[in-house]
């Protein structure tokens, strides 16, 4: 189905366009052989760039390979995480300056994985948002509640926490280049997926509490739904009015599935 775009005036007046943007996030999944065919695959069928934006973050040591492989296609790279640092004596670590010069425009930053399996706090996650934004990559920032704390009612409070950090730490300036991805942890990974109507109670009140800060910040920024977005779940998930695209986890490895996502995206 093709999307329509979404047009909104901003408080000057301007007509503000958000391109609808679907990611896929491999984790740490996949190979150099299923690289190889997922891109020609992918590239041999998405298109010119259209309406939407499409992107995909592979584990960081298939990024040259995917990178390669994708060359002269519509089809952007991200990676996964990135350090807050630029460079230095981090083993292990990848810089967004280095991120940046493989070739990537996205970064994932603050997963829910990281947030519960690294330690990481929501003042690293604007940090890390932070170092990306200063080498020129989009992080797609992602925010969601447990389900423990969805039971309890704590939904909006857990991810205002986290907007709050990252209003308080991105400059205003660099919001532009932000995406938010509204992943609620229950549906990671779990087949669970939120109800249309329940995912966009959630990024309208993402938008709102962005345009409590700047109304052009709200109009401007992308919010992304993720956790287990489907081929067949797709379209009534980002037909919703402040549903921006999908960030895709299992369903990315897929070409196919992948594609599909992305056709319903109007990508
Ligand atoms: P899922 O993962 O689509 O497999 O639920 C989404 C994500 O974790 O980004």
């Amino acid at each position: 189905m093709a999307r329509r775009r979404v047009a909104i005036c901003d408080l000057i007046g301007r007509t503000v366009v958000r391109r609808n943007l679907v990611a896929g996030n491999w984790k740490m999944n996949g190979s150099r052989a299923m690289a190889a065919a997922w891109c020609a695959d992918v590239a041999g069928n998405i298109g010119p760039a259209g309406a939407g934006e499409v992107a995909v973050c592979p584990p960081h040591i298939l990024i040259a390979a995917v990178v390669g492989a994708l060359a002269g296609s519509s089809v952007r790279v991200g990676a996964q995480d990135v350090d807050v640092n630029d460079n230095g004596a981090f083993t292990g670590q990848t810089s967004a300056r280095l991120i940046a010069d493989s070739g990537c425009r996205y970064v994932i930053v603050g997963h829910s994985e990281r947030r519960a399996g690294y330690g990481e706090s929501d003042q690293l996650v604007a940090r890390k948002a932070g170092a990306a934004l200063a080498f020129g990559l989009r992080p797609i920032i992602c925010v969601g509640e447990t389900r423990a704390q969805r039971e309890a009612g704590d939904t909006e409070a857990v991810v205002g926490r986290q907007l709050a950090a990252l209003l308080a730490g991105i400059v205003p300036e660099a919001w532009p280049e932000v995406v938010i991805a509204y992943e609620p942890v229950w549906a990671i990974g779990t087949g669970l997926t939120a109800a249309p109507d329940q995912a966009q109670q959630v990024h309208r009140f993402i938008r709102q509490r962005l345009a409590a800060r700047d109304a052009r910040i709200a109009a401007q920024c992308r919010i992304l739904y993720g956790g287990s977005m489907k081929p067949d779940n797709a379209a009534q998930l980002i037909d919703q009015p402040d549903i921006d695209g999908g960030l895709v986890g299992g369903a990315s490895l897929d070409a196919g599935d992948f594609l599909a996502i992305c056709a319903a995206a109007g990508s």
